[in-house]
């Protein structure tokens, strides 16, 4: 079966899918975007991703393209039609097509609005969390307003590519002053040698991610003592614990940094019951059991 796209107002095959070359965001990185996961049909979080992507177009100044509940219908017909149950949906939305020029237009312009499907292979996902993934640090070369979820990722690419050479799933970048601000695509974790789950609080240098809003009041729920506060490169280096988390991985285990192994080199305690929890918080969201929930359940787990 072939894909369809959605692109303004219409539903189309992904391989004719297409948007003018003078659209902002093809030009400036005029844009935002989102990217939500759909498990059983249902979509996760999805009042929070809905918030963010308001507050991501208001700061550029972009009107929303379209009523909340109509963007949550194109999103349902997006995925029936794609035929997709478990899934993640693209979501972009860029300011519209005007002759190439830096300034804004004065006069509004029609966004543009552009939405995929693609499958998500959740079971795939779940076997990963139990190994965990590697990181290196790379410095952030990112601009000053990392909040805004916007379509301009060059910083993001390149710092995951030069995980990707380095044999790492995923890069952590670290700050001129020496503290990690976020991975390329994901939220940094870590596990202090007191126990302390530390992240860093949010600012104009991460995107308020959504998994980090559900991990921190589940982490709070069971009185575990957070500390929102940067950490540097090194004591992640010499963490107890460290994971990364985002709406398609996670709460994923980081179990080396740098080439080093992170405590015994496995996902540690505090992370595989945080991994129960938002599991548990998929099912709730969504009514999706992972078939060997149990697992993380019965490991020995400081949260019970
Ligand atoms: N990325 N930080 C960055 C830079 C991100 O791109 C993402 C998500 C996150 C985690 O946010 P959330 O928990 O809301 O997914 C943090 C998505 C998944 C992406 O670009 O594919």
């Amino acid at each position: 079966m072939s894909r369809i796209a959605y692109v303004n107002g219409r539903y189309v095959p992904h391989c004719r899918a297409a948007i003018h070359i003078e659209d902002r965001g093809y030009q400036f990185s005029d844009g935002v975007y989102e990217v939500c996961l759909f498990v059983g049909g249902r979509c996760l979080d999805l009042t929070p991703h809905l918030d963010r992507l308001s507050r991501s177009l208001a700061e550029l100044r972009i009107a929303m393209p379209m009523s909340r509940a109509a963007l949550t219908s194109v999103m349902h017909g997006l995925m029936r039609r794609n035929r997709i149950a478990t899934g993640t949906i693209y979501v972009q939305v860029t300011r519209g097509v005007a002759p190439r020029d830096h300034a804004i237009p004065r006069e509004p312009l029609r966004p543009a609005t552009v939405m995929t499907a693609r499958r998500f292979d959740i079971e795939a996902h779940r076997r990963r969390q139990e190994t965990g993934i590697a990181v290196v640090t790379v410095p952030d070369p990112r601009w000053k307003r990392c909040d805004i979820k916007s379509v301009s990722l060059l910083g993001n690419v390149l710092a995951r590519d030069a995980a990707a050479k380095a044999g790492a799933a995923e890069a952590w970048m670290v700050d001129e002053a020496g503290r990690v601000t976020e991975g390329a695509s994901s939220t940094a974790w870590i596990v202090d040698q007191e126990g302390r789950l530390l992240t860093r609080s949010l600012g104009p240098e991460i995107l308020p991610g959504i998994t980090r809003a559900v991990i921190l009041s589940l982490a709070a729920e069971q009185g575990i003592e957070i500390v929102e506060l940067p950490f540097s490169a090194a004591q992640a280096r010499a963490a107890r614990e460290a994971f990364t988390a985002s709406t398609t991985r996670f709460v994923m285990p980081v179990v080396k940094i740098d080439g080093e192994p992170v405590g015994d080199g496995r996902p540690g305690p505090l992370s595989r019951a945080l991994i129960a929890r938002h599991w548990a918080h998929v099912s709730a969201e969504t009514g999706y059991v992972p078939p060997a929930i149990s697992d993380f359940h019965s490991a020995s787990s400081p949260l019970r």
